[in-house]
């Protein structure tokens, strides 16, 4: 079974995906750490973000052993994602990737932005994770507090606002909601809340614990 989820920034998907994962048995994809990858590549190699050749090489040559590194981390590395993610090119590299990875003979789970309307378009089950721009700045606030990375919350909300703009305006598989996809808007909701919204979901498209 192939779980699509998809959702803005810091909604909470990324844990979420990896919480089903885990629980159904199934192998995970975070999609966002290869656009951070691409990103990272350019930037150690001293290239500009917009550099479209040098984005679709990089996305082209992208290694998995890459996607452990922890610079891919932090929200330097989103914004820049984000930067390289609307161009056409890279984005085409990455799909043949991202759809052989959801064709792992269990299934697997998938989150992005894109994964149920264009990577995983027929996926048994699609979600899309949302919450207010506010209660997302939040989160993202406290969790940089936390890492001893202060930020004053206005700064990260201007953050989210504007990555939001770019993953939904641009013209390469803009962030929408699917069709068929489910929405979990956890503004109100813990994790663990989210969680059991999720599984009952999957639970009634005939998803089986693994
Ligand atoms: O999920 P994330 O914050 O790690 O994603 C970083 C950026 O990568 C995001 O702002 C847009 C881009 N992205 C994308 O365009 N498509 C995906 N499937 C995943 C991420």
């Amino acid at each position: 079974m192939v779980i699509a989820i998809d959702g803005p920034a810091a909604s909470g998907k990324g844990t979420l995906a990896k919480r089903l994962a885990l629980y159904y048995g199934l192998p995970h994809l975070d999609t966002g750490l290869l656009y951070r990858a691409v990103a990272l590549t350019l930037l150690d190699a001293g290239r500009d973000l917009a550099d479209e050749a040098a984005a679709a090489a990089a996305a082209q040559s992208l290694s998995p052993d890459f996607l452990g590194d922890p610079r891919l981390r932090g929200s330097a590395m989103g914004e820049a994602a984000s930067i390289v993610s609307a161009q056409g090119a890279v984005r085409a590299a990455l799909l043949d990737w991202q759809r052989r990875f959801a064709g792992a003979p269990a299934g697997a789970v998938l989150d992005g932005r894109d994964i149920g309307t264009v990577v995983c378009p027929d996926a048994a089950v699609k979600l899309f994770v949302t919450a207010s721009a506010e209660e997302r700045a939040r989160r993202r606030h406290r969790e940089l507090g936390g890492r001893g990375e202060p930020v004053a919350y206005e700064a990260v909300l201007a953050d989210i606002l504007r990555r939001d703009a770019r993953d939904a305006d641009r013209d390469a598989a803009p962030l929408r909601v699917a069709e068929d996809a489910v929405v979990i808007d956890t503004t109100s909701l813990d994790a663990e809340a989210a969680f059991r919204a999720a599984t009952r979901v999957v639970d009634g498209r005939g998803g089986e614990r693994g």
